[in-house]
């Protein structure tokens, strides 16, 4: 990325270390190579991809509604409400929906972040039994903590300001205990490599870096303990597009060596097209559908799922859909609407909707679930295949969405 015109104070928004007077790091350099093996060969051991990594199995999380003096309970935001799916190890799952779904708070409940009012999360971790983060103990869940890290939107928010960024990726790997000195230094020098910065930039800290760079920052830190497992909340969302691709890039590599497995939240459906393998739509705290990621871009089978995949970029600019607008807000998880939720905003919507919630249901005995009762009737326009890695941010509004038939 050009930096011509820029301010010499203001960092350097691409994935390139390089600053004024300073020459970019080659990002497929022999050193980051190495640093990238190395961390793999910590790994070697585990050769179990496709094996299943996670199981969520009616999760919940309400939080209370309290009023009055006393505070008392006077109903729930459901912002999770009984969301169940499995996801293989080596895999990127995306979690994607509107602001507001519940889509992180699906990954902090997961993560154990936020403790969940109901509900199972199996972990096959590699060495133990499963279990059930939900239930288990406080010394399990800290041992299992290892095993699972989270990415965010704002790596500055996530980054202590007054820590330099060699003392925050080290801190984990402080509290982990396992390590010396020595060895946290080269870890952490090991780490930056890995993600594309230099071994000095430990000394930095993070308002020098750029958005882009922070973010690597960010995912050096989660790799520090070698987890298995990455929740990536909109972690991408705030960067503009050619360093959204550089990120992505980033992440697609580390998962293929170290493989790594991904649960991918995001708001838009453009960028998680490239990178997931399996894709979960969520809407006022419920899975409305989850697909292999062509099945749901090329036949959508929730009225929903259509109308986000009718913002996404087209390849052929006259393949337009029709401009009707899905109208309405995403109601609120305190007080959803009666029957299929979707109701108040879906234009396929029969009396049966407003009084009966249809179960997500398998449609094809291949996976491919969605929870709306005319799913077998409806003919829905999917996209076709975008060209990798042309990421754009849907500027139009969510057309129409297909016919019911
Ligand atoms: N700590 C909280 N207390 C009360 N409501 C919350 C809390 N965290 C999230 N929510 C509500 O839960 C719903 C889902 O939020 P969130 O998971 O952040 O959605 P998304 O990530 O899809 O934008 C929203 O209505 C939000 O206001
Ligand atoms: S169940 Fe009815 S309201 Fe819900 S998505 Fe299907 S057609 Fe639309
Ligand atoms: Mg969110």
């Amino acid at each position: 990325m050009s930096t011509a015109g820029r301010s010499p104070v203001e960092p350097v928004a691409d994935e390139s270390t390089a600053e004024p007077g300073e020459t970019a790091v080659d990002l497929d350099s022999a050193q980051r190579a190495e640093a990238i093996s190395s961390l793999a060969a910590d790994r070697e051991a585990d050769a179990s991809d496709g094996d299943t990594l996670l199981e969520v199995r009616g999760l919940q999380k309400w939080f209370p509604v309290k009023a009055g003096f006393i505070r008392h309970t006077i109903g729930h935001v459901k912002a999770v409400d009984d969301i169940s799916f499995e996801v293989k190890r080596g895999e990127t799952f995306a979690i994607v929906g509107e602001s507001g779904c519940g889509k992180s708070t699906a990954g902090r409940a997961i993560l154990q972040l936020e403790k969940p009012t109901g509900g199972e999360v199996i972990f096959h971790s590699r060495d133990n039994p499963p279990v059930d983060l939900v239930t288990c103990n406080d010394y399990q869940l800290q041992q299992m903590r290892s095993n699972m890290k989270i990415i965010f939107q704002d790596p500055f928010s996530s980054l202590d300001g007054r820590m330099t960024v060699g003392r925050s990726i080290a801190e984990p790997l402080v509290i982990d205990g396992k390590l010396g000195r020595q060895a946290i230094k080269d870890r952490v020098a090991e780490l930056l490599t890995a993600v594309g910065l230099r071994p000095e930039h430990a000394s930095r800290y993070p308002h020098a870096f750029s958005g882009g760079q922070r973010q690597r920052i960010g995912i050096a830190r989660a790799l520090a303990l070698n987890p298995d497992l990455i929740v990536c909340d909109e972690a991408v969302s705030a960067l503009d597009v050619s360093v959204q691709a550089q990120v992505l890039n980033l992440l697609e590599r580390l998962q293929r060596e170290l493989n790594l497995t991904y649960i991918f939240i995001s708001h838009d459906l453009s960028v998680v097209e490239h990178i997931s393998d399996h894709i979960a739509v969520m809407y006022v705290g419920k899975v409305v559908e989850i697909a292999p990621v062509q099945k749901l871009f090329s036949r959508p089978r929730h009225p929903y799922s259509a109308a986000l995949l009718s913002s996404v970029p087209k390849p052929d600019p006259t393949n337009k859909t029709d401009p009707e607008m899905l109208v309405g807000e995403v109601p609120s998880p305190a007080n959803p609407p009666s029957g299929c939720y979707f109701h108040t905003r879906c234009p396929f919507a029969q009396d049966i909707c407003k009084v009966e919630q249809p179960p997500l249901r398998d449609l094809d005995g291949q996976g491919h679930l969605a929870a709306c009762h005319f799913a077998e009737d409806l003919t829905l326009d999917g996209v076709e295949a975008v060209p990798p890695m042309s990421f754009q941010v849907p500027s139009r509004p969510v057309g129409g969405v297909g016919s019911l038939t």
